[in-house]
């Protein structure tokens, strides 16, 4: 991939785009930590999404007329706009309701065809339930196993079982990109190339990945990589699946219904052509508007950016929060292997305590086992606290999370 020059953020620049940043919380400015859950979204994206509504709403594809013809445009651009976000041509573009749906499509569609009694299929401890559970449902169907990647207790995956694993007959492999706990940058591209070695066809869940780093779907040579439009500055119910031309051609539908056919009879019926193939009914037009807008604004900082500003800020974080006592920080502390998500537990305080404290303060950050049920298990803990970065995040906004949880530690007695 090009590599773009590295210029720093405008940071307030960027705030004034964020409507939310405009209140006071509890006579605050807004600390918004919880970025891993879901990002805020600037004026440009509801923007482009109120002029659709405003000016040209009619459905797509079928309207034989100019607004109809425009909003089509309006949305085939948005593909465009992803396809190229992420390296890919548009027609391996899916647009999705968010990652979730995304891996069901995968699990549901190439899955069912080709998974069969005996086989293995490949995640990793780290994994978000909507990265385990359609893979459950479908072992359960077909009499497969899965298989695990455990982590060191630094946070990073054991390689030597990975490849103990894939060396084992593995037929499938679906892994995350970025930790949404951890926060560790798993080594995909360094994966995907032994896992095809060794014909093993891979998932890659980006929801943390592709909206805070430069993601490359030819570069790290995946076969489906999935990720939602909400945790990047675009709106809810909007999502991606990239799938690899030929596997995609040769998969069944997902959900049927209008626009995923090109001919429909009483007893039978044949497919669009894909991506159109996968997105049955009505999509949702506006997310998809949002998301192009979205993928425009963070084109217009650079995702390269994008990454260094988080990496300064996790490292700025990470130095002063582990000085504080009591507190245990999960993952590795090398911000070259992670992404700008901090775990941690302050003591023996339940997290979902310490959450609620620091709303007090005008501060969100997350709570709880982070649909991650089984790596809170590895970890021996029931949950953690967690604070997430974005664009608009700031090194105050640090001091000030860093000095209220020191406030808790002396009033806690941590
Ligand atoms: C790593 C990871 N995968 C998948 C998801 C699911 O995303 P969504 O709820 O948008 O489908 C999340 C959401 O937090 C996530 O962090």
């Amino acid at each position: 991939m090009r590599k773009v020059p590295r210029k720093p953020i405008d940071v307030e620049k960027i705030r004034k785009d964020f409507p939310i940043f405009n209140q006071k919380i509890k006579g605050m400015p807004y600390i918004y930590l919880d970025n891993a859950a879901t990002s805020q979204r600037p004026n440009q994206v509801i923007k482009a999404m109120n002029d659709y509504y405003q000016m040209y709403n009619a459905t797509i594809h079928r309207a034989l007329y100019e607004l109809g013809e425009k909003a089509t445009d309006a949305y085939e651009e948005s593909r465009e706009k992803v396809a190229k976000f992420i390296n890919a041509s548009p027609e391996e573009v899916i647009f999705v309701r968010n990652t979730t749906e995304a891996i069901n499509l995968v699990a549901y569609s190439w899955g069912r065809s080709n998974i069969k009694e005996g086989d293995k299929i490949l995640l990793t401890v780290m994994e978000h339930h909507s990265n385990i559970i359609p893979w459950q449902l479908l072992a359960k169907e077909k009499k497969a196993h899965l298989e695990f990647i455990d982590i060191y207790d630094n946070g990073l995956l054991k390689m030597d079982e990975f490849e103990k694993f894939i060396g084992e007959g593995i037929r499938f492999m679906s892994l995350v990109h970025v930790s949404n706990v951890l926060g560790t940058v798993n080594p995909v591209k360094k994966m995907v190339d032994y896992a095809h070695k060794n014909g093993v066809l891979v998932l890659i869940d980006a929801a943390q990945s592709a909206p805070h780093m430069p993601v490359d779907v030819h570069d790290i040579g995946c076969d489906f990589l999935a990720f939602s439009g909400h945790k990047m500055l675009g709106p809810t119910g909007i999502g991606v699946l990239y799938g690899k031309r030929e596997l995609l051609e040769n998969m069944g539908p997902f959900l049927g219904g209008g626009d995923m056919i090109k001919e429909v009879h009483l007893r039978e019926a044949s497919w669009n052509e894909i991506p159109w193939k996968f997105e049955a009914g009505t999509p949702n037009i506006a997310g998809a508007i949002g998301l192009g807008a979205a993928v425009d604004y963070l084109n217009n900082i650079g995702m390269e950016n994008v990454k260094e500003h988080e990496k300064e800020l996790t490292k700025y974080a990470l130095d002063k929060m582990m000085r504080i006592k009591g507190i245990n920080i999960y993952g590795t502390k090398n911000v070259e292997l992670r992404g700008g998500v901090i775990s941690f537990n302050l003591g023996d305080m339940h997290p979902h305590d310490l959450a609620s404290i620091l709303d007090n303060e005008g501060i969100s950050i997350r709570a709880g086992h982070h649909c991650a049920q089984p790596l809170m298990d590895r970890l021996g803990v029931v949950g953690t606290a967690r604070a997430s970065f974005y664009i608009y995040n700031t090194e105050w906004e640090i001091d000030y999370l860093v000095n209220s949880l020191e406030k808790v530690r002396e009033v806690f007695k941590v």
